[in-house]
């Protein structure tokens, strides 16, 4: 299992130290979640930060877009670095199109669905992705408790993944911890985003092996 920390439990006034500790702590990648106060009620950051951060991580950085008309702003964040950018299939009109020109910018295109969304909504891109990302809390805030409900939705695209021959990566994001990551495991996730579990805890590294510890309970 792989885990990519989210910056959103970080201490903003420390970020360049922070993103390093969680990197030595044995993190796989960053997750940034970017907030617009419209898609969801909070407003976090932009290309700016993004940029910054790319300057002085050596791991991947995952940018998920919780915005409106994410179009209008992902050649920004592919500029500021991003490795990899995920859009929400809810305000997508034109998903498949906009799939295709975050390949074409050189970038690694991700969709992301709310725990309300049906997985088969992404039937016909999932071709296109490098990653689905199942949102296990009504986006917006970290330290939010995990919703099961969407368990599910990870089997069923492990199952499409291994029955159309497709090599996108299954992501979980939100309420993940010690205690709720062994069914996403189990389901079929490859990785976790995991906020407050990580960047909450003193010991990141501690904090990083106790989810690990909990997903080799399963296999
Ligand atoms: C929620 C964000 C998540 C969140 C995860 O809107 O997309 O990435 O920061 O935080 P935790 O792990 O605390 O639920
Ligand atoms: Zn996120």
């Amino acid at each position: 299992m792989k885990i990519a920390p989210s910056i959103l439990s970080a201490d903003f006034s420390r970020l360049g130290q922070e993103v390093r500790e969680v990197e030595s702590a044995g993190a796989d990648a960053h997750h940034v979640d970017v907030m617009d106060g419209r898609f969801v009620p909070n407003i976090t950051i932009g290309p700016l930060v993004v940029k910054a951060l790319a300057q002085v991580v050596k791991l991947p950085l995952e940018v998920h877009l919780m915005i409106v008309e994410p179009e209008r702003h992902v050649e920004a964040f592919v500029k500021a670095g991003a490795d990899l950018v995920y859009v929400h299939e809810e305000v997508c009109v034109h998903l498949h199109g906009l799939l295709s020109r975050i390949r074409e910018l050189g970038c690694r295109p991700a969709v992301s669905i709310n725990p309300s969304t049906p997985a088969p909504a992404l039937s016909e891109v999932l071709h296109l992705v490098d990653r689905v990302l199942v949102m296990t809390v009504n986006p917006g805030f970290g330290g939010q408790s995990f919703i099961p409900e969407a368990v599910p939705k990870i089997a069923w695209l492990a199952q499409e993944a291994e029955k159309r021959e497709l090599s996108f990566e299954i992501e979980v994001d939100g309420g993940v911890g010690p205690a709720t990551v062994a069914q996403v495991a189990a389901a079929g996730a490859h990785q976790v985003v995991a906020g407050s579990a990580v960047y909450g805890a003193k010991d990141r590294a501690r904090a990083i092996r106790a989810i690990r510890a909990a997903c080799e309970a399963v296999s």
